[in-house]
């Protein structure tokens, strides 16, 4: 499989994407910049004195999503996947460590990430002075052991995933995977990569555009589990998917869905015991994912699943033991979330 990518150089990136990729990027952060002015906005000219600030305990008991014999907790390890709402949730992280003053783990200055695709290491880290950090959100390919060493032992670890039919999509275009291939079709081109996804890698594979190793060719397959720790010569072999799934299902506390974001953080809030106010969110350009899977016809769809298909089993294994955890919280998740 030409897709087992997994190079490390400066970033390959700019290579392959030079002045289409900084224009793009240009404007997104332009956008961006707009996004957040424009919500600044509406904070500024909003009451929400009124709303968000409770000061009476009776108003507190509300945003409790348990009956607080607990206390909140403080470390979290979050893998964050990609294209699956993370950044939110690095948000969310963000901005809970900065209220209580938590130290997190940080990549090395100049990087994002924690030199993804490469399994983590402990070293990957920007030195913290003997400190132990209390949470670990950018982006990191899961490793078992090194994650564990370096947090603390009652350390909430979570994760996220997303339908594989639109994280697929999502990835593909966000990627430009189409200009890559120069398979550019418009809208049709995921139709034109599915319908001979190993024609157009061998073709790939045999141009000179295959040089450049582009570590991001990683998500082209499977993209979930490969953050999750799943080598790509794997991906076929299904007792492996499984071993990676219960590696995941025993070293996680919660695996969080996309799809079902809100009731994502009322799990967070209630395993984290932290207030539901903590999770709150703003709702930033987020497309509703059932449109996209909308536009596709069933046979797409099905190739689609089928080329993702350790991503399939692994979203089927976590969207069911999702609802039962929402089962376990009963009568009070739905108290929670009538007050989101
Ligand atoms: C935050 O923690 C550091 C030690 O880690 C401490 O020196 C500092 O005073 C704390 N700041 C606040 C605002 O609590
Ligand atoms: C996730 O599970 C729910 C409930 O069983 C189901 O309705 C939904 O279709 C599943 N989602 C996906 C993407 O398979
Ligand atoms: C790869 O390149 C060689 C020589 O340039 C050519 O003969 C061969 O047909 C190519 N294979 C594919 C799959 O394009």
């Amino acid at each position: 499989m030409a897709v087992t990518i997994t190079g490390l150089k400066t970033p390959p990136v700019l290579h392959i994407f030079n002045r289409r990729f900084t224009l793009r990027l240009a404007i997104l952060l332009l956008f961006l910049l707009i996004v957040c002015v424009s919500n600044l906005w509406k904070i500024f000219t909003l009451d929400i004195s009124e709303e968000v600030v409770m000061t009476n305990d009776d108003e507190e008991e509300k945003f409790r999503t348990t009956s607080r014999n607990c206390q909140p907790k403080h470390n979290v390890l979050f893998l964050k996947t990609h294209k699956t709402g993370s950044s939110t949730l690095t948000n969310i992280l963000n901005r809970y460590g900065d209220i209580h003053n938590l130290t997190f783990a940080l990549p090395q200055d100049g990087l994002y990430n924690f030199y993804w695709p490469l399994p983590f290491e402990k070293s990957f880290i920007k030195d913290m002075q003997g400190k132990q950090p209390n949470i670990l959100c950018h982006h990191a390919r899961w490793n078992k052991n090194p994650m564990k060493e370096l947090m603390a032992l009652d350390s909430v670890f979570i994760t996220i995933l997303r339908n594989p039919v639109t994280q697929f999509e999502s990835t593909f275009s966000y990627m430009g995977f189409a200009h890559l291939f120069g398979i550019e079709t418009g809208r049709d081109s995921i139709e034109a990569f599915i319908t001979d996804p190993n024609g157009i890698m061998a073709k790939f594979a045999n141009s000179s555009l295959a040089e450049n190793v582009f570590p991001y060719l990683n998500l082209l397959k499977n993209g979930q589990v490969f953050d999750l720790g799943l080598a790509s010569i794997h991906f076929h072999d299904d007792e492996k998917v499984n071993m990676a799934i219960d590696e995941i299902a025993a070293n996680f506390n919660l695996v969080l869905l996309m799809e079902y974001f809100d009731e994502s953080l009322v799990l967070l809030a209630n395993e984290a015991c932290w207030d539901v106010r903590d999770v709150v969110y703003f709702k930033l350009n987020q497309r509703k994912s059932a449109d996209k899977e909308d536009k596709f016809s069933n046979e797409l769809v099905e190739k689609i699943r089928l080329w993702n298909r350790a991503d399939v089993l692994l979203y089927d294994y976590f969207n069911k033991t999702f609802w039962n955890q929402i089962k376990k919280l009963g009568s009070a998740f739905k108290d929670i979330t009538m007050k989101f």
